[in-house]
């Protein structure tokens, strides 16, 4: 019985801040938060690590289905812990390789269909924050808040950079350019679940505002639309 339970979706391409966004007001509104792209990006790490090629749709489906990872939930409110067949996974899924392997995995059915209710599962009381591409279309629909976050390709690739380098992982700015641009064509122009604002999405541009405007204006839809 999940029907009354509230959602928000926050769907946007790479760099658009919704990860950061979605973190902060689910911690706000002490709701569960569902980062949908970690699931994407933890096929393609696991399946890499496997050796499973990533065009096998079968194949990865099957590993989709039977992931084994588990999100340690941290007291602070700080990103949880994840743990793939029972080690800790670290910055590994937050590379550009393995953003770039997601963006291949995620744009097959089978492997979205084998992760659909797994995502469905993370809507508990008191209500769930849902991070993503296709949360507010196809993952739930029935959302009372949907937001769609994007940015200029300049400007995402610009946070992009400075993640990874605070990371202390390696990065290149025009590399990263070309990167986000060929994974936004990839996710947006996909068959199944494509990248792209619901009918009833609100579209918040967020090139020029900061994180704490973009969150403001986000709790303020949510103290209208969840009374
Ligand atoms: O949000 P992210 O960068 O961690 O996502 C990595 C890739 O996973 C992204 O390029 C597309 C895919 N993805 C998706 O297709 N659907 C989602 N709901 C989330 C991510």
């Amino acid at each position: 019985m999940t029907a009354d339970i509230p959602v928000l979706t926050i769907d946007g391409p790479s760099g658009s801040g919704k990860g950061t966004v979605s973190a902060l007001v689910a911690r706000e509104l002490g709701w569960h938060l569902l980062d949908s792209g970690a699931l994407y990006r933890l096929v393609a790490l696991g399946a890499t690590r496997h050796a499973i090629d990533l065009a096998n749709e079968t194949a990865l489906a099957e590993y989709a289905a039977n992931l084994d990872v588990c999100f340690e939930i941290q007291s602070d409110g700080s990103p949880p812990g994840i743990l793939l067949e029972d080690e800790v996974v670290g910055d590994a899924i937050r590379t550009e390789a393995c953003g770039n392997g997601a963006s291949k995995v995620a744009a097959l059915g089978a492997v979205r269909e084998a992760l659909l209710q797994r995502q469905r599962d993370f809507l508990q009381k008191p209500g769930l924050v849902a991070d993503g591409r296709d949360m507010g279309t196809v993952v739930f629909p029935q959302a009372g808040v949907k937001i769609f976050l994007t940015a200029s390709v300049d400007e995402r690739a610009q946070r992009r950079y400075k993640q990874l380098k605070d990371k202390g992982i390696s990065a290149n700015l025009p590399d990263l350019l070309t990167e986000i641009a060929e994974r936004d064509a990839r996710d947006a122009q996909r068959t199944v679940s494509p990248l792209k604002p619901a009918a009833d999405a609100v579209v918040l541009d967020t090139t020029s505002s900061t994180i704490e405007e973009v969150c403001d204006r986000v709790m303020q839809l949510c103290r209208e639309r969840f009374k």
